[in-house]
Order: structure tokens, then sequence, then C-alpha cells
């Protein structure tokens, strides 16, 4: 048994293929080195990066200050696990504390197991301050929301394909619209066991949809009237993405528990974390919750290095003023070809571009497809949607390079 060597994409996806579970429906490149908003493929070929792996690449790939921390780090001590101290889990819970406004923070690994630490965080809440009788917690959550893939995440989830075949679901989830605050007021009225609201301030996954301004405010509003929770999963919109340090912030709400992911690490390693005040937080108590990889050493520095990049680099302030260019740029080619760009939307560098078909069948894939040839990588989803997420260090002249291949893409089409 020898270690093989990829020399070619091909050979890449084949393999691929033949070997790895089928759970991903990639494009047809084959990466092997990134730096800021660049990528090249395994042949040499140069590719701008618009998605970010999901918007958790918001510092740039292989950011140096990111990656010294990681390797210095790396040298010294890497897991411990949450059975003893280590000297950097305190300091990285000070910083993100004070970073985002909280009393504690709750280190974790991947996304969804920060969802699952909320979910959890705001049941014992609700058994313990809120007096809902055992067993009976409920959380409203809303249709299209997509907060990760444990059993427990998709037992609310409305996408058939996160859902279809992985029953039986949890109980203890209501769905309601999104964007709909009367809902959410009927729902809180009609049942006195809720514990927490559980939304997105924009929903990525769903194509990047935006609610009307004013709805998350009046949200939480009417969850502090009923005495309920409100849960920000900001894991895809949070750290400077939307043009804010979070998308809360533009309706100037203070999320009762916030849930952060992805960029938390600049994208080098899994890091994400429920942040909370006392009275929540310390509702769980030692032995009721944890994870091997949680607030290890290794994840907790590389944490404070990104959020210091996001801070040292004003990304956040970049995202805000070149999504605006974006839009507008969008918005022009939106004019030329109405019949195939139908609508342009989001905030800061987190946009979508929706996609007619064309007459003869082509979707937001070939168009994919064709920007991937001509060196420029988004994804499609839905079949009409095209996110288009940049590292939120991207320069003005290269969003205008990009915006260039972008419309002579759509405009051959
Ligand atoms: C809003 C939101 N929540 C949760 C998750 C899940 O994160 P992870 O894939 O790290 O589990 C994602 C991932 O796309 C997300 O966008």
């Amino acid at each position: 048994m020898s270690t093989l060597t990829i020399t070619s994409s091909q050979q890449a996806i084949e393999i691929e293929n033949k070997y790895g579970a089928h759970n991903y429906h990639p494009l047809p490149v084959v990466l092997t080195r990134g730096e800021g908003v660049h990528l090249w493929d395994v042949e040499g070929k140069h590719y701008y990066d618009f998605l970010s792996a999901y918007s958790a690449v918001n510092q740039g790939h292989c950011h140096p200050k990111i990656i010294n921390a990681l390797v210095e780090q790396a040298q010294q001590l890497t897991l411990t696990s949450r059975a003893f101290y280590n000297d950097k889990l305190g300091a990285a819970e000070k910083y993100i504390c004070e970073y985002f406004g909280y009393d504690k923070a709750l280190l974790m690994n991947s996304g969804a197991e920060a969802v699952e630490t909320a979910i959890k965080l705001a049941r014992k809440w609700g058994y313990l301050k809120k007096g809902i009788a055992p067993n009976q917690a409920e959380i409203i959550v809303v249709e299209h929301n997509f907060h990760g893939r444990t059993t427990g995440i998709i037992s609310f989830s409305t996408d058939p394909d996160s859902t279809k075949g992985f029953g039986p679901y949890n109980p203890g989830y209501k769905v309601i619209p999104y964007n709909d605050t009367d809902a959410l007021e009927l729902a809180l009225k009609e049942n006195p066991n809720v514990c927490a609201f559980l939304v997105e301030p924009i929903q990525g996954e769903a194509g990047v949809m935006v609610p009307n301004d004013g709805y998350l405010a009046k949200a939480h509003e009417i969850c502090k009237q009923y005495n309920v929770l409100l849960i920000a999963d900001e894991i895809q919109t949070g750290i400077g993405r939307t043009g804010k340090l979070l998308a809360s912030d533009y309706d100037n709400v203070h999320a009762d528990i916030l849930i952060l992911g992805k960029a938390l690490s600049g994208g080098v390693l899994p890091v994400s974390v429920a942040l909370a005040n006392d009275d929540i937080m310390l509702c769980i108590q030692p032995g009721e919750h944890g994870s091997t990889f949680g607030g290890n050493p290794l994840a907790a520095t590389v944490a404070i290095a990104a959020l210091e990049v996001i801070k040292e680099e004003n990304l956040t302030e970049n995202a805000h003023t070149l999504g605006h260019i974006f839009r507008e740029r969008m918005n022009q080619i939106k004019l030329e070809r109405p019949e195939l760009v139908t609508l342009v939307r989001g905030r800061g560098l987190l946009n979508a571009v929706i996609i007619s078909p064309t007459p003869d069948g082509r979707t937001a894939w070939d168009v994919c497809v064709k920007l991937m040839e001509k060196g420029l990588l988004a994804k499609p989803t839905h079949g009409d949607i095209i996110r288009f997420a940049p590292p939120l260090v991207i320069t003005e002249e290269q969003l205008h390079e990009c915006c260039d291949i972008i419309e002579e893409v759509l405009m051959s089409f």
C-alpha cells in the first residue's frame, strides 16, 4: 500500500469519486494552493475565489498572521481536552466575549455543534429560568433555514434534500415563515413553552435571503415580551461578511445567544462558539455538555488571530464599500440582460444573482462552469441562484476585474 501523488485534476476527481462518499457535487476544479483571494488548481491555472468556503475564508486564504499563530501554537501544544485547563482558552474566551459583548463563550468546532449548543442552552434556560415543565420546551424556527446537518438540526429543516430518508425527526420545533413577525407573535402567544426563536439574520444557504429592514429588531422585541430567547445564527453572516461585524447590527440587535463559526478561524481549522450572558450560559453545569476538541489551544489561538485580522485590516468596512460597488455592477448587467439576470440581492460581500434558465435550458450551473473556465469560482444553489462571496481582503481593483469576468460570461449567455 503506497500513498498516491495526485498529478492531474482528472486523476483527483476520479479518485475522489471512487473512494469518497458522494455527498457533494463539486464544480470540476481541483485546487492545490490559496493566497488571499487567489486559488490555483493542480495544473497551475489561477482563479479568483468567490465562495470563500461558504464565507469561512473572510480573511483570505492562508493569511500569514493566522498561519503564523497556527504554526507557533502547533509546535507548543495542540490538544489537552477540557479535562485540564490550558493557557490559551481563557484568553480566547475573554477576547471573543469582549469583541462581541457577551459575558461568556462556549467554544466548539463545527457550526452545527455550536447550533446544537445554543439549542441545549436555550432549553436548559427554559426549564431552569422560565419554568417550562420537563421536556416541553419548544423552539421556533423559520422556513428555508439552514443550521447544519446533524440529526437534531435537520429535524426542523424544510429542505427535502436535508431531511428525506433521515427520519425519525426530533420533536420540539415549530416552523414559521421567514420575515414574518406576525407569525412569530402568534406562535409565542399560542405556546407558553417556547424557550427560543432561532434565526439567521440573512439566510445564506437559502440563497442570500435578506429580510425587511427592522425584521430582527421587531422579532427581538416580541421575544422579550414573551420571555423567549433570540438565538442569532451568524455562522455565515457574522465576522464582517455583510458589511457590519454582525448582520444583526443592521437592526441594532444584540441576540441573547449568538452563534459563530466559519470565519472565526479564517478558514484554517474548525472553530465555533456560542456566546451568551451569565444568566443563560451558567445554566449548563460541568459534565452536561462538551467536546474533545472544543476549546483546544490551537483553535483558541487561531481564533484570536482571525478576529484581530478583521479589525486590523478593516475588513468589515471593505465588505461594506465593495458590496455596494459589486451590486451596482451586477445591477448594470441586469439592466442589459433582464431576461437572464432577474434579481441581485445581498449585503456587504454576501450577494446573490438570480439567473433565469436560457431558452436552450442553460442554468446557473452552466454560468458557474463558464466562470470557472474564465478563472472565477462561484457555486450555484437551488438551480437558479449564484452566490458571490469573495474573501473580504479583495481590493476594489480586483473586484472590478472579477465583475468584468462575470459581465463577460453573462453577456455571452
Ligand atoms: C447559517 C449556518 N448555520 C450553520 C451552518 C453549519 O456549519 P457547519 O457546516 O460548520 O456545521 C452553516 C453552514 O453553512 C450555516 O450557513
